[in-house]
């Protein structure tokens, strides 16, 4: 992989510091000044060979498509043939439906455009439910959607070796049930219901949850509400402890103080997303699978 450029943002450079120590190259800086009036320019090497990999994750993610209009057309000019977007969160995932008419689909929007950009993509537990596959959504650009279930499962299970993995709603049955196998913990998912961005209601399974240890698992946490919905549920049942791993720890505003009034112990997550509450790196995961992709 060393005929290849790694270009990365200052915000993400620790992942691109792990991600190039597994392709064996150093990563290269984009450089990136914002205008008074809030326009971005950035400034890129000089020179580039013919394949380069983006490292840009979605997290804040309206920035961040800018970023990539004018990163990845800038490349191509100074000399990128193939350019593979490595976009840990990927987001704009959760709009899969119009769920009243006239709602604009996001995912396949958002999947559209980084058609028309890139020629490869790869991304960590992007949230696909009603729709299956991520090359559906991005078409006629090689995808990898990898999962940091088993590798979350793994630090869990070090931990909590009598832990509960629960999920906190029906699409999480996916990252919960491959943690579960990869540790052979107990698994389990609860149903929800979102009212609004801050307001989502949860019915725990019915299960004994008297002395039980909880750990929830989830793709992301953003408002971090569905984990303390479900925190409240769990200790409120009788639960001994609650913690908490998320691939994508967007935690946005009071998140992780609502977490903590609700007596969440541990957080923990991947550097996916850049976050204090990172434990586990998906640097190898992503070398692996730019391999893979060639
Ligand atoms: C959606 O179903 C996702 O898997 C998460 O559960 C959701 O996005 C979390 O959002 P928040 O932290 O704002 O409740």
């Amino acid at each position: 992989m060393n005929d290849s450029a790694l270009l990365a943002f200052d915000d993400e450079w620790e992942l691109a510091i792990a991600l190039g120590h597994q392709m064996a190259i150093d990563p290269q800086l984009i450089e990136c000044h914002r205008f008074p009036d809030g326009e971005l320019k950035l400034r890129l090497p000089d020179l580039l060979p013919r394949r380069v990999v983006l490292l840009r994750g979605l997290h804040q993610p309206n920035e961040k498509l800018i970023e990539l209009l004018l990163a990845v057309p800038a490349a191509r000019e100074l000399g990128a043939r193939h350019i593979t977007l490595v976009c840990p969160y990927l987001a704009y995932m959760r709009q899969d439906i119009a769920f009243r008419p006239g709602e604009a689909v996001s995912q396949r929007h958002i999947g559209e455009l980084l058609a028309h950009l890139v020629d490869g993509v790869i991304t960590i537990d992007p949230h696909l439910h009603r729709i299956a596959s991520l090359d559906t959504v991005i078409p006629g650009v090689r995808c990898t959607a990898l999962s940091a279930a088993e590798l979350l499962g793994d630090w869990v299970a070090a931990r909590r070796t009598d832990a509960l993995l629960l999920g906190p709603d029906e699409e999480s049955l996916q990252w919960v049930a491959r943690a579960a196998q990869a540790t052979g913990l107990d698994h389990a998912v609860c149903r929800k219901l979102r009212l609004g961005d801050r307001d989502v209601r949860i019915a725990l399974p019915e299960i004994d949850w008297s002395g039980r240890r909880v750990v929830l698992m989830d793709d992301v946490a953003s408002t971090g509400r569905t984990l303390v919905e479900t925190a409240h549920a769990c200790l409120g049942a009788g639960a001994r402890s609650v913690d908490v791993a998320v691939t994508h720890a967007l935690f946005v505003g009071d998140a992780l103080a609502q977490l903590r009034a609700a007596g969440v112990g541990e957080i923990w997550s991947t550097d996916a997303v850049p976050h204090g509450s990172s434990v586990v790196s998906v640097a190898p995961m992503l070398a692996d699978a730019l391999r893979e992709q060639g």
